[in-house]
This record gives structure tokens, C-alpha cells and sequence, in this order.
């Protein structure tokens, strides 16, 4: 990260803390210290959609689109309610959720001991990662939903939740030269710590020229190489291999933030690595690996 980005993204945090503390009765700061992993940094760095370049979300949120966040949620309402006073189904009620503490109250829900764990608020940015990828976000979850990779989504849908009984300040967009920097400034990777990251994938993997494929194909050169293609003959759902393409930085991060978000019906059985720098370092691992 450069020292420029780590400004912005302080100061970032700094006003949508006020922000935030204006419309709350109290915030966490034990949370905000604890969780730096889900601060901008990660935006700068989230594909999501595989390729299209990062737009923070606080920008996504100032044009979001309130009709489509309300056609969104029809991914939720098998299981939630968000009328007030609505009855808890399979999960919460969410009538005024954004604001509320993590799993807390809700008449009495059942939550899991996973996100009982996270403690905080939802606010925008713990919603969002949350709804990249919920089995990332805590693990143990039983909020049985893939995700919405695309940020776009995602922004319409909260923008439309924040209407539900909240309505929070939306956070102030980057201005639009620190966006700039923001996107142009990648998490850079480092291949060491991606390496020791590695030990969670190889129960499924060898990365040595010429392994052996086990449970996943073996993914010596797999940086700049085909989608799905070779690797010994290597069985690839047809999931995975509809996406076509070649694995860049971008697919990379999205395919390892959330594989069952990426390519719903995929085989690789990863929940995924919510850290953006984390996933930075395992690509430049990868990268390294020829
Ligand atoms: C298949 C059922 C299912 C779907 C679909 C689903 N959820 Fe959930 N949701 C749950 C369950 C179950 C929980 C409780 C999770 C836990 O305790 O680990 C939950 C928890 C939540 C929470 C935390 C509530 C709190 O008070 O802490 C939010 C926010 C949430 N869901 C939003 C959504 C949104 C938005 C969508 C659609 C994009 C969605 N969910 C889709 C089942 C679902
Ligand atoms: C539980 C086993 C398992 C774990 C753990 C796992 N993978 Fe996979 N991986 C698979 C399987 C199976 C596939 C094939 C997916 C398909 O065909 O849908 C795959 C596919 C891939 C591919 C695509 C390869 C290609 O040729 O297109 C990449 C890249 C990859 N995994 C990287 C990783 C990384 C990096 C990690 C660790 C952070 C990891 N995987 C963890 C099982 C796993």
C-alpha cells in the first residue's frame, strides 16, 4: 500500500466514524480497531465481478439504484422479512438492521455462535463484506447464501435496506482524485506470507511443476493460464469451466474471495479468503510458482 492510500484510507475512516457516531448512540471503537481488514483498503482491491475495475462502494452508494436494490432483496425474502415488526423466518427480520449490533436482538432469533462472535454493528461496510461472502465473513454461519459478487448489487440492495427502517447517512464518496489513487494503487502482494497462506489450500493442491492433480488440479504456471483448461486432464465442473477466460489478478481475487459466488456450481469447496491483502499475497504466491 502506499503511504498516499493508507491517507486516504484513514481519513476515510476517520469522517465515516463521525459520521457513523452522529447517527449512532455509540459505535464500537473496539471494532473498527480489530477489523482494519474490512476498511476501503479492500475495495481497492475487490473485482467482485471478475475484471471490471474496482469502484469504491461509497461511490456505488451515492448513485445507487433503490428499484433494483428492492428487486435484489427478492434473494433474501425466502428466507427474511424486513417489514416492521415482520416475523423471523429462516432468518432475522431485518427492519431497521443497518445500524443494529451483529446478530443481537431480532425477537429472540436463533443466531449462530459464528456471527454472535463478530460483535460491532452492521454499518455499510461490515454489511458489505458480510454480503460478498457470508460463509468468509463467519464461518459457521448458517446463512445458507452464495453471496452477491457483484458490487454494483450489492450497493443498490443496501442503499435500498438503508430505507427499511434505518436510514443511516450514506458515507461520503471519495473524492474523485483519491479514487483514482485508490484504484490505481492495488494491495501489493507478498509472496512469502502467500506462500505460508498456501497450507489452507494445499489439502487439495500441489503447486510443483508436474504434481499430481488430488482433489483440485495441480497449479504450477495457473497465473496468466486458461480457465479450467489442462492441468493433466484434471475433471473441471462445467461450472467452472463456462467461464472461459484466463486467470489474471483480477479473476484471481474474485474466484478466491468467494469461489460459489464466482462460478455457482463450482467443486472447489473453499469458502474463500475475505482479506484482500491475504488473497494479494496467495496470488503473488502463485505468480512465482511457473
Ligand atoms: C437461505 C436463507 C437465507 C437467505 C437466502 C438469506 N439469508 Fe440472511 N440470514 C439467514 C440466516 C439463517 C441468518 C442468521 C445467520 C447466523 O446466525 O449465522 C441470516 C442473517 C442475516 C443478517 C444478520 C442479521 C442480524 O441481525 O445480525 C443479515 C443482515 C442478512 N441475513 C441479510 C441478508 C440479505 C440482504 C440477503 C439477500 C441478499 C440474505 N440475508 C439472504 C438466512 C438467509
Ligand atoms: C477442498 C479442496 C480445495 C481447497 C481447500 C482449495 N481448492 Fe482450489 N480447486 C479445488 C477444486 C475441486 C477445483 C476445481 C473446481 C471446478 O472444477 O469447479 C479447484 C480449482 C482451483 C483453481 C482453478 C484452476 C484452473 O485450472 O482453472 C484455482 C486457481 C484454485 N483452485 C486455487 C486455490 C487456492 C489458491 C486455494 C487456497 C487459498 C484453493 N484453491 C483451495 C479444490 C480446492
Amino acid at each position: 500500500m502506499a503511504e498516499s492510500d493508507n491517507f486516504n484510507t484513514t481519513a476515510g475512516w476517520v469522517l465515516f466514524s463521525g459520521i457513523v457516531a452522529l447517527g449512532l448512540s455509540a459505535v464500537s471503537s473496539g471494532y473498527f480497531g480489530a477489523d482494519k481488514v474490512h476498511a476501503p483498503k479492500e475495495e481497492a482491491a475487490e473485482g467482485g465481478d471478475g475484471g471490471k475495475p474496482a469502484v469504491a462502494i461509497e461511490t456505488l452508494l451515492a448513485s445507487a439504484d433503490m428499484a433494483k436494490g428492492e428487486a435484489t432483496f427478492k434473494k433474501c425474502a425466502s428466507c427474511h422479512t424486513v417489514n416492521q415488526g415482520g416475523a423471523n423466518g429462516i432468518g432475522p427480520n431485518l427492519y431497521g438492521v443497518l445500524g443494529e449490533a451483529v446478530a443481537a436482538g431480532r425477537g429472540g432469533f436463533a443466531f449462530s455462535d459464528a456471527l454472535k462472535g463478530k460483535g460491532g454493528k452492521w454499518d455499510f461496510t461490515t454489511l458489505n463484506a458480510w454480503l460478498t461472502n457470508p460463509k468468509a465473513f463467519a464461518p459457521g454461519t448458517k446463512m445458507s447464501f452464495a453471496g452477491l459478487p457483484d458490487a454494483a448489487e450489492r450497493a443498490n440492495l443496501m442503499a435500498w435496506l438503508n430505507t427499511q427502517g434505518s436510514n443511516l447517512p450514506l458515507p461520503a464518496a471519495p473524492a474523485a482524485g483519491a479514487e483514482g489513487a485508490a484504484a490505481a494503487v492495488a494491495v501489493v502482494g507478498d509472496a512469502a506470507a502467500g506462500e505460508k497462506s498456501f497450507a489452507k489450500c494445499k489439502s487439495c493442491h500441489t503447486i510443483t511443476p508436474g504434481g499430481a492433480n488430488g482433489i483440485g488440479p495441480n497449479l504450477a504456471g495457473i497465473a496468466g493460464d486458461s480457465v479450467a483448461e489442462g492441468r493433466g486432464g484434471f475433471a473441471f465442473s462445467d461450472a467452472l469451466k463456462s467461464k472461459g477466460g484466463k486467470w489474471d489478478d483480477a479473476s484471481l481475487d474474485a474466484w478466491l474471495t468467494n469461489p460459489k459466488a464466482y462460478a455457482p456450481g463450482t467443486k472447489m469447496s473453499f469458502a474463500g479468503i475475505a482479506d484482500a491483502q491475504e488473497r494479494a499475497n496467495v496470488i503473488a504466491y502463485l505468480k512465482t510458482a511457473k
